[in-house]
């Protein structure tokens, strides 16, 4: 890929954009940072990554523009690029709680708006990203998933579903780590050391979803091979579920998504 990216925001985001993007080939060279402490990203300028703090130095030497600042920063931030930004660059944002027309808003003329939601796990190209835009324009949302993909997989969504894949992708990542950890917790107590029951939680847990995505079953599908009538799976289960299993991460996922705009 040669079209030149700028990052405006090296945060977790940010770097994690920036690391899958050099892990899937993409030149070093090609790829600007902005932070105001750029010290935090010496090892992207050791990789060959320009760092910078100039946002409009950045964007003005840029094809595609992915800002990845903080809600309440987006619009200080598009404020200071928005001379620089015309309609042949590609304007991506990654904030979360900002829409199309609030972007739009804040330029001078009527560009072609990308939002898009991935995760963290976008620094190991594992990530899925929700795109959503202001046009029907193939070839830009061609360019905008062969970026995304970089990173792992990507849909197309209506914008007004960003809120939820905010919540069950971005967020997400959080709730299956704290089930990983609950896992671990589990399997310390009855024996393993914290090392083993880490390696034997993580690739259950990476198993189980390579089962879906490759099979393409329902969960329950799977769970029906492992629960032997009177056995030991489905007793944990049930008990599990008796103490709010399903319903707590339900509870969860809907007040992550109440809280969103807070
Ligand atoms: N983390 C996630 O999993 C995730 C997932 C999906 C979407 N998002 C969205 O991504 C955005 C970033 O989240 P994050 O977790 O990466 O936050 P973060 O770690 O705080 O990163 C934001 C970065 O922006 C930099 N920054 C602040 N003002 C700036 C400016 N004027 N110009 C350039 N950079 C500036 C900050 O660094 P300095 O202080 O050094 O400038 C900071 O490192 C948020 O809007 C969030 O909603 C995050």
């Amino acid at each position: 890929m040669n079209s030149k990216i700028a990052i405006l925001g090296g945060g977790n985001l940010g770097q994690a954009i920036a690391s899958g993007l050099i892990s899937d080939h993409f030149k070093p060279s090609n790829i600007v940072i902005t932070r105001h402490k750029t010290d935090l990203l010496k090892s992207f300028k050791e990789q060959g990554v320009v760092i910078t703090s100039n946002n409009i130095e950045a964007v003005k030497n840029a094809d595609t523009i992915i800002i990845a600042v903080k809600p309440y920063k987006i619009s200080e931030v598009l404020k200071e690029v928005a001379p620089e930004i015309s309609s042949n660059k590609l304007l991506i944002s990654v904030v979360s709680d900002f829409s199309i027309e609030q972007i739009k808003a804040q330029l001078q003329f009527d560009p072609v708006i990308y939002r898009a939601m991935p995760n963290t796990a976008a620094s190991v190209n594992e990530s899925i990203t929700c795109i959503a835009s202001n046009t029907s324009d193939d070839e830009s949302t061609t360019n905008v998933k062969r970026i995304f993909n970089a990173l792992g997989e990507t849909i197309v969504i209506n914008e007004q579903l960003m809120d939820a894949a905010t919540v069950l992708g971005a967020c997400g990542i959080a709730y299956v780590l704290r089930f990983i950890r609950g896992m671990i917790q589990g399997g310390i107590e009855i024996g393993f050391d914290a090392h083993t029951a880490t390696q034997i939680a993580t690739q259950t847990v990476k198993g189980a979803s390579e089962l879906l995505l490759q099979k393409g079953n329902h969960p329950e599908a799977e769970i029906d091979k492992v629960t032997t009538p009177k056995g030991c799976t489905i007793a944990g289960l049930n008990e599990m579920e008796h103490q709010g299993f399903s319903s707590a991460l339900i509870k969860g996922i809907k007040t992550s998504y109440d809280n969103i705009s807070k």
